[in-house]
Formats: structure tokens, sequence, C-alpha cells
């Protein structure tokens, strides 16, 4: 339904409604944490929304919902966050740190299109998905969430997977709503301790962390939820500049907010700013939260509060207006329970995505020659903790890592390890595998590393695979420390005197401190969590049947005492040195190695079209992709500006030995600033623009404009 007859329509049933049904509407209850009955019992007083909640307890829920005096039907939320993960038999694809590396926005949105589909199939509207907070201080535990560590790339890719969950009709059977979380500079708390207070102003906010956000916005983003954290000491949820002014006067955002989990009695139980839920209950309305998730004693609160004129029900009757008129937008009204396409949960289109998706994302980050193997290895000894785990591969929240599952379950086929994706292509050059554990992610008495290496000895070749488990990912999972855990480091080592070629891969949540894999290895490989299908991706690539062409959303860390590391930082004494660790990364953002090279030449940019010119050149022997990334410097400010911050970026394939002009566009607002009086202006002058591969200076090629 059209957006102003969806409004017309809310606000008629609104005028209908009494003031306990209007409060319910508020309301999102999690199935989990209340019985059936107890859910029922919320259903039946007109609650807006459930959450985690499938199949048939899904549907009688939605009869019964139906059944109440207005009939309002219920809107079903859950996280597909990286596919319709608490469905087991759904497509998994790589996380969005993972799917980052791609660098691109088809396959992102492709994820979401699918993910859209599984979760329409099951009847449920919504997904809490894409998180936008930026992956910078990489001790946060949910860095493999975000889409990394660059605010242009996050909004960039966020954008493409909200139209891919979302579509062109909020009413599409095959679609979903999406939710742009967490609202706002979430992963920016100190010490990255999981929703703790975030130390940023509101200048700080406007050009680092509301970016993404406003992109999504742009992009039609249905719902928004609000952080768990503060910001200087004020929490997100009672934060009205930021959940009012700033995105509903600002960016124009036109759908509704819901909260965190528990966040109104959090400001009571945790954050203390609140002596009672009442008080809570009224702070987080007045500031903009329109649904209110987990925390079931708001409906009481809020009705007392309005009995005894503490709250005014015209702070009500908005939020409520936003949600209904996003379920008469998405047509819930006449057909309550998406039908999405019967039969595509896991289908194998969808599996194909995810299979594509992992290829897109597959990182090389060092490779002496070693890659692909050549046609003298004949014996591959596959060996470490992350090369047949399939939970460490599929990353969180799914079926298997949610906290409600079986702690010890494994999916079902079809997936593929790095173990068995080496062992099926080795088939197919006829090489054979060997393989140890050799030790787990985190030390047990099992470890066996020396016989890790005994069987190691027999090989032409090693692919040792390194990174971090499920208990290391996630909400509460912060780490204080980098470094690879257990012995993986130790292994290495022992690896190491055998003396054979070794390819490092990780498979994790998050850039590691891998400082002696990458010093010793002859290649590294970065795969992240690559869902079903990443070790079949990781040895298509080791044999030489896919070229690599990912490229890190995200800096590496050389040292845990090094982070935050990323590129865009802002310029200051002694060059950022440490006295005992060089300023640069191991890895640099942007950085992403290929079968093939490339040559870039002749940049040139024109100041009145703001366009960019440049010829790209296929140099080696074989078809491949890359990511021409085009960053801006300013060169003097009123305030300081990053190092360098990436404005545009595309993908370019070209076959062996042929080039290919390309024309970028830029946008004047590439070149704005925030300024101290908190506004976004461009200050003319001269900017460098810079082209290249990755972003390290000694990739960029360099000219000048001047605005
Ligand atoms: C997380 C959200 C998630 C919500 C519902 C919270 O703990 O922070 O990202 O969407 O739970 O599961």
């Amino acid at each position: 339904m059209k957006r102003q007859e969806a409004m017309q329509k809310a606000s008629e049933l609104l005028n209908q409604m009494t003031v306990e049904e209007k409060v319910a509407q508020m309301i999102q209850v999690p199935y989990t944490t209340v019985s059936h009955r107890g859910a029922l019992r919320w259903a039946e007083l007109g609650a807006g929304s459930f959450l985690h909640v499938l199949g048939d307890n899904a549907r009688e829920l939605q009869r019964t919902a139906l059944k109440t005096r207005l009939g309002i039907p219920v809107i079903f939320g859950i996280d597909a966050i990286h596919g319709h993960g608490l469905n087991p038999h759904a497509t998994i694809f790589p996380s969005q740190l993972a799917a980052a590396c791609s660098w691109n926005p088809d396959i992102v949105r492709k994820m979401g299109e699918v993910t859209a589909c599984e979760v329409a199939t099951d009847g449920l509207h919504w997904t809490f998905s894409p998180v936008l907070c930026l992956g910078r201080d990489t001790r946060w535990g949910r860095v493999d969430e975000t889409f990394g560590e660059d605010p242009m790339l996050a909004g960039e890719l966020g954008a493409a997977i909200v139209r891919g969950y979302q579509g062109d009709d909020l009413d599409d059977d095959e679609h979903i709503l999406a939710c742009a979380k967490h609202y706002l500079a979430y992963g920016e708390a100190v010490g990255a301790r999981d929703a703790c207070d975030s130390e940023v102003t509101e200048r700080k906010i406007r050009e680092v962390f509301l970016p993404p956000f406003e992109k999504a916005v742009k992009a039609g983003c249905a719902t928004i939820m609000t952080a768990y954290g503060s910001i200087d000491g004020l929490p997100l949820t009672i934060n009205h500049r930021i959940l009012h002014d700033i995105l509903r006067d600002e960016l124009g955002f036109n759908g509704f907010v819901v909260t965190d989990w528990d966040n109104a009695r959090s400001l009571v139980t945790r954050q203390f700013v609140k002596e009672t839920i009442e008080d809570a209950a009224v702070a987080a309305a007045q500031a903009g939260n329109d649904m209110i998730m987990t925390s079931l004693e708001y409906y009481d609160a809020m009705l007392n509060a309005l009995k005894c004129g503490q709250a005014d029900i015209s702070t009500v009757d908005e939020a409520v207006l936003h949600i209904l008129t996003i379920k008469y937008e998405m047509g819930l009204f006449d057909r309550p329970e998406k039908k999405g396409r019967s039969g595509c949960i896991g289908c194998e289109a969808h599996l194909n995505a995810s299979l594509d998706a992992a290829r897109s994302t597959i990182t090389l980050l060092k490779n002496d020659g070693m890659l692909p193997l050549s046609d003298e290895i004949r014996t591959v000894a596959v060996i470490g903790p992350a090369a047949d785990d399939i939970r460490a591969q599929y990353g969180d929240w799914t079926y298997f890592s949610h906290p409600n599952a079986d702690k010890h379950a494994h999916p079902e086929r079809p997936y593929v390890t790095l173990k068995e994706g080496i062992e099926a292509v080795g088939q197919r050059h006829k090489v054979q595998v060997l393989y140890a554990e050799g030790c787990s992610h985190i030390e047990q008495s099992t470890d066996d590393l020396v016989n890790a290496c005994e069987i190691a000895k027999n090989a032409d070749a090693i692919i040792y695979a390194v990174g971090d488990m499920i208990d290391q990912i996630g909400e509460s999972k912060d780490r204080a420390n980098l470094s690879l855990s257990g012995r993986q480091d130790e292994l290495f080592e022992a690896l190491l005197t055998l003396g054979k070629p070794i390819c490092t891969v990780l498979i994790a949540s998050k850039p590691l401190c891998i400082v002696k894999e990458a010093e010793g290895s002859n290649a590294v490989i970065c795969a992240f969590n690559g869902g079903m299908f990443g070790g079949q991706a990781i040895a298509e690539a080791v044999f030489g049947e896919l070229n690599p062409s990912g490229h890190l959303p995200i800096s590496f860390p050389r040292h845990s005492g090094q982070v935050p590391v990323y590129y865009n930082y802002l310029p200051g004494w002694h060059n950022g040195n440490y006295c005992d660790l060089p300023a640069s990364p191991l890895f640099a953002f942007g950085e992403g190695l290929s079968y093939t090279s490339f040559e870039l030449s002749g940049l040139s940019c024109d100041s009145e079209s703001l366009t960019v010119h440049l010829h790209v050149q296929n140099t080696g022997n074989r078809q491949g992709s890359t990511v021409v990334q085009i960053y801006q410097h300013d060169l003097v400010s009123s305030v300081l500006t990053p190092v360098k911050r990436l404005i545009a970026f595309e993908r370019v394939t070209l076959e062996a030995g042929s080039g290919t002009d390309l024309v970028i566009p830029l946008h004047r607002d590439d070149f704005a600033l925030v300024n101290t009086a908190c506004q976004t202006v461009v200050e003319p002058g001269s900017f460098d623009i810079l082209a290249g591969l990755s972003s390290k200076d000694e990739d960029l090629l360099r000219t000048t404009i001047l605005l």
C-alpha cells in the first residue's frame, strides 16, 4: 500500500483504539523467554510484535491477534543476520564482515534478497539486520556483524542489503522489513566493552557514525534499532536529539524505531538513570522509541504513567501511528502472513548464491608464488583448529550459536569445511590430503602438536587454518587479547621448522594478530566466517580454480595494544608511532592480492565535473578482478580531517593483458567535513585525490584538485 494511504488508514484505526490497545501495540514480546501460553495472552492483549518465534507457534499467535477486537495483525521479527540463521535448514551466508571483503553491493544485495525470501517463507516479516556500527575497535565481540571500519563502504553495503531485504515494495510477498542497527555509535564503546559508554561528540557522530545510517534511510530502511549503550553519559534509549531530531527531522526517517533487548528496563537496572520503570517507560517513549523490545513491564508502567498524567497520550499515539503505518504499507491487514516462495529454504539457487558470496570474500594477503599450488605439490597437509570446525566457519547468529541453541549441535548438510573443500577440490587435482587438528582454539589436553607435525612432515605443502571459535564471538565476548588463542602460534612455529611451504588461512570473526604467521608463511588467506561454503571457496582459491578478489574492509593490528588501528585516523605528532611497534597495521584497509597483477595509470580529476579518469591494466597472465579505490585528503581544513578517506570504489574484471579506462563520478559531498558548529560543509581549497588497489600510501596514485 502507498505511504499516504497507509498513513490515512493508520490514523483512522488509531482513532478507534483504546489506551490499552495502543500501549500494547508498542510491545514486542520475546517468545523464547515467555511460555507459549504467556505469549498467547500477550497476543490477546494486542501486542504489536513478537520476536524469535517460527512456524505453527507464530501462526497461532497471529490467529489469536486477528481475533482481538480490532484484529490488528502481529509483526514477527527475527535475527536473520547472515541468512535466516535461526532456521536450521536455511541458507547461511558469509558474515557481514566477510561479505564486506567482496566490496560488491550486488553480492550483498543478493544475500539480502535470498534471506528475505527464506524468512518470508517461514511467514515472518522482519529481520534485525543490517548492523551499521563500525568495526573500529576490533576487541569488540561484534565486529563480525559489521561491514568493517569505513563509513562509506559500510553505508554502500548497508544500503544494498536493505534493498535486498525490502525489494521495491514493502508488501511484496518475498521481501521483508530491514532494521538498521544499533543506532548509534554502539561499536565505539570505551575499551570495546560491549554496550558501555561511547565517548564521542556530536561532531564525530556526524562525521563517522551517522553516514551509514543516513544511506540506509535513503534506501528506504523501514525500521531502526536503538543501541544499548550511551553517548557521553546519555543512554541512546533516552536521547531525543539522536532518536528524533537527527533521525526523523534531519535524515527524514519515516518508519518505526524499536529498542534493543530490554533497553527500557535497563534505564533502571543497568544504567541507573531512572528510578522507576514508569519513569523509564515515559522517557523511552518521549525520546522516540516506538516499539519496546522485551521490557514487558513497560505495558503496565506506561498505562500507570498515562493514568496519573506523567505521560501524554500524544507520545503513545505518535509511536503507534509509526507502527501501524508500516503494517498497512506491508499489506499486513490483507495478508497477515508472508507467503515467501514455497520450497525456497535452502534450495539449490539459494545455496549457489551463498557459494558465490563465499567466493567473492576470499582475500589473499600474501603470496610468494606458493599459490595457486603447483602441479609439483602431490600431498597437502591440512592442519589447525579452524580447518574442520563448521560452527567456527558459520560464525555467530546461526541456529548453532544462538543463545538458546544446543551448544553442541552441528548443522545438517550441505556445508563444506576447509578440510572437506581441500579434499574435494584436491581430488580433481589428484592431490592426496592429510589432516590433523593439532590443537584446539582454546588449549585442551587433547592438543597434539607432535602428531600434527608428524603428519605434516609427509606433505609437500601445509594449509594451516587458524582463527577463533563460537565461544569467542558475539555479545559479552569482547576480547582484551587479540593474539591467536590456545597453542595456535606454538603449532605454527613447530610447523615452520619442517621447512615446507605454508599457507595460513584465517577463519575468524575479526582480524586477529597473526604476525608470526604473516611473516613465516608463504601465503596468507583471510576468509573470516564464510558460511556454508567458506571451505569450498578457500579450497578453490588454493588450487587456482578461483582467482581471489577480496579486499580487506578492516585493518589488521600487529598487537592488541595497537587497536584501534583504522586507516582513516586523524593526523598528529610523531607519525602515530609507538616506540615498540610500527604505526602501520599488519594488513591495511583495502588490501587484497590476485593471481594476476594490475597496474593503474593516468590518474586525473576534473575539478568542475568532479570526475576521476584512470586506466587499469591487467598486467598478468590470467583473468582477474580487483577493486579500484578512490580516497580524498583535505590539504588544509578548519578541523582535523582523516589522513585519507574512501569516497568511491569500483570493481573491475579484466582478461589477461587487457585494460580499461575508468570514469568515476565524485560528488561535492565527498569533500565535506563537519565543522565545530556541527555543520556539514565543503571548505574551499585543495584536495588530494588518491587512487589505488589498497589504502597504503605506496599503492596510491595522487592528483590534486582545487574546490
Ligand atoms: C542484540 C540485537 C538483536 C536483539 C534481538 C540483542 O541482544 O543486541 O542485535 O537484534 O538482541 O535478538
